[in-house]
C-alpha cells in the first residue's frame, strides 16, 4: 500500500512563505505541490517526494515531462537564437504553419496565427470572425471556459468569479445551455435527441427572439468542455450546430485548446462528431510545455490586412521548435497511445463505478476523462467536498488530479502514459475515494 506523504514538506513550506510575499494572489492555486523536476509522467517535489502525474499541467505537457527529443529542438534552437520578433520570419514558425495546415480539421487549406497562449488565440478567433463576417454578435457555452482575457473571459462562464470585478465585459455574448447529456437542463421533444433539443433553443429562443441570425458572426463552443466538467456533448449536437451555423452563414469556432493536440486520439476533439469547424483555437498541449497557441482558420477566412492583428512573441523560436518535436511524437505515438490506453481507463474507471456510488458518472474519450462524485445516483446532486477530499488525498498518496466543473475529477496525463502507470494512478484514486468514504 502506498504510504501517505507529509506535505507539504520543509522546504516547500518555505517556499510557499516566500511566493505568497511576492507573486499575485489570484492564481488558483490548489495543493501545495512545488516543483523540483518531472520526467515523463512522474514529478518530483522540491522535498524529494515523487508524484505520478494525471494533470501534465492542466493538459499541457502531452509527451510528459522534458521529453528528450523536445528538450534537444530548444536546446539546439536555442543556441542558434532565441527571438526574432514577428516582423520577419524564420523556418521553424513556417514549418509550424505547415504541419498545422497538414493537421486542421477541415477539407480546405489551413492559414494559422501563433499566439502565446490559450486565451489569445481565442481572442484572435474573435478579432478575426468579427472581421471577416462584418457581423458583431456571438454565441457562447455556460459551462464554457476560453481564458481571462477581455473578450475571451466574457465567453467564459463555468464560475461567476472569473467576471466579479471586471464589468463591464465584451460587448455582443449571448450564452446558451452545453449539451450536457448527465445534467441536461432542456426539455426534448419526442424522438429528439438531446444535442439537437439545445440546437433548437439557439434557433427559435435566441436566433428568433434575441439576435437576428444575420447579426452573428460566430459560436465558439469547446468539442469536450473542459473547466466545465469534462463533458463529451449529447448525440445529435455538432451536426445540428453546424447546419445551424450553414444556414445563416455563421462560424463555427472550436475552442480545441484543452482537447486538442491529440489527446482524444484524434488531433482534434471535432474530429469525433463528424463536421468540420471554420476556425479552431490551439495551445496548452501544442508545444509540451513552452508558452505556444495558435488560432488556425480556413485559408479563405484569413483575409484580415497586413497590421489587424499581430504581438511581439507570436511564432516564438524556442516554442516553435517545441512544438514540432511535440507534433512528430504525437503524431508518430503518442495520438495512438491516447486512444489505446484511454480506452483501458474508461473500462477500469467504469469497474470502480460499480464499486462505489458516490461515482455518478465516468465519462471521455481518450485522455480526457472525468468522473463525477454525486451525492446521490438518482438526484445526481454533485458532490463537490467529496471531490475535493479525494484530490487532497491522492495528492497525500504521491498523485497529481486536478478538479473541473462542480464535482469532477479530470484525469488528463501525458499522452505517453503507460497502463502501469495508470493502473498505479487508478489505485491511489480508489485507496482515496476509500478514505473520503470512511470519513463520511
Ligand atoms: C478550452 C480552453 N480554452 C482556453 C483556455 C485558456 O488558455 P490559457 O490559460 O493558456 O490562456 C483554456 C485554459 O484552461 C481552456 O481550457
Amino acid at each position: 500500500m502506498v504510504t501517505r506523504l507529509k506535505l507539504p514538506g520543509v522546504v516547500a513550506r518555505s517556499m510557499i512563505e516566500r511566493d505568497h510575499r511576492v507573486i499575485s494572489p489570484s492564481y488558483p492555486r490548489g495543493y501545495p505541490f512545488v516543483m523540483d523536476h518531472g520526467k515523463g509522467c512522474e514529478v518530483w517535489d522540491v522535498d524529494g517526494n515523487r508524484f505520478l502525474d494525471f494533470a501534465a499541467g492542466i493538459a499541457v505537457n502531452s509527451t510528459g515531462h522534458s521529453h528528450p527529443r523536445v528538450v534537444k529542438a530548444i536546446q539546439e534552437q536555442a543556441e542558434k537564437f532565441l527571438h526574432i520578433s514577428s516582423d520577419f520570419y524564420h523556418e521553424n514558425w513556417i514549418r509550424l504553419g505547415e504541419a498545422l495546415n497538414e493537421i486542421a480539421p477541415f477539407n480546405e487549406p489551413a492559414v494559422s496565427f501563433m499566439t502565446n497562449s490559450g486565451t489569445e488565440s481565442v481572442e484572435a478567433a474573435i478579432k478575426l470572425a468579427r472581421y471577416v463576417t462584418g457581423r458583431t454578435q456571438f454565441i457562447g457555452f455556460l459551462g464554457g471556459f476560453h481564458g481571462r482575457t477581455m473578450g475571451a473571459v466574457t465567453f467564459t462562464a463555468s464560475k461567476n468569479h472569473y467576471h466579479r470585478g471586471f464589468f463591464p465585459l465584451m460587448n455582443g455574448v449571448t450564452h446558451v445551455p452545453y449539451p450536457d447529456p448527465y445534467h441536461p437542463v432542456l426539455q426534448s421533444l419526442p424522438g429528439e435527441r438531446y444535442g439537437e433539443t439545445v440546437v433548437r433553443y439557439i434557433e427559435e429562443q435566441v436566433l428568433a427572439k434575441v439576435i437576428p441570425p444575420e447579426d452573428v458572426a460566430a459560436i465558439l463552443v469547446e468539442p469536450i468542455q473542459g473547466e466545465g466538467g469534462y463533458i463529451v456533448p449529447a448525440d445529435g449536437f455538432f451536426p445540428a450546430l453546424r447546419q445551424l451555423c450553414d444556414r445563416y452563414g455563421i462560424l463555427l469556432i472550436v475552442d480545441e485548446v484543452q482537447s486538442g493536440m491529440g489527446r482524444t486520439g484524434k488531433w482534434w476533439a471535432i474530429e469525433h462528431f463528424g463536421v468540420e469547424p471554420d476556425i479552431v483555437c490551439a495551445a496548452k498541449g501544442i508545444a509540451s510545455g513552452l508558452p505556444l497557441g495558435a488560432m488556425i482558420a480556413r485559408k479563405r477566412l484569413m483575409k484580415w490586412q497586413k497590421g489587424a492583428h499581430g504581438n511581439t512573441f507570436g511564432g516564438n523560436p524556442l516554442s516553435c521548435a517545441a512544438a514540432l518535436a511535440t507534433i512528430e511524437l504525437i503524431g508518430n505515438e503518442y495520438m495512438q497511445n491516447a486512444a489505446e490506453v484511454g480506452a483501458y481507463t474508461l473500462e477500469k474507471l467504469r469497474e470502480m463505478a460499480l464499486r462505489h456510488p458516490v461515482i455518478g458518472d465516468v465519462r471521455g474519450i481518450g485522455l480526457m476523462i472525468g468522473i463525477e462524485f454525486v451525492k446521490d445516483r438518482e438526484t445526481r446532486k454533485p458532490d463537490e467536498q467529496f471531490r475535493d477530499r479525494v484530490v487532497d488525498l491522492a495528492f497525500e498518496h504521491g498523485l497529481l488530479l486536478l478538479g473541473c466543473g462542480k464535482s469532477v475529477i479530470r484525469i488528463s496525463p501525458p499522452l505517453c502514459i503507460t497502463r502501469q502507470e495508470i493502473d498505479e494512478g487508478l489505485g491511489i484514486i480508489e485507496r482515496a475515494i476509500q478514505l473520503a468514504e470512511e470519513a463520511c
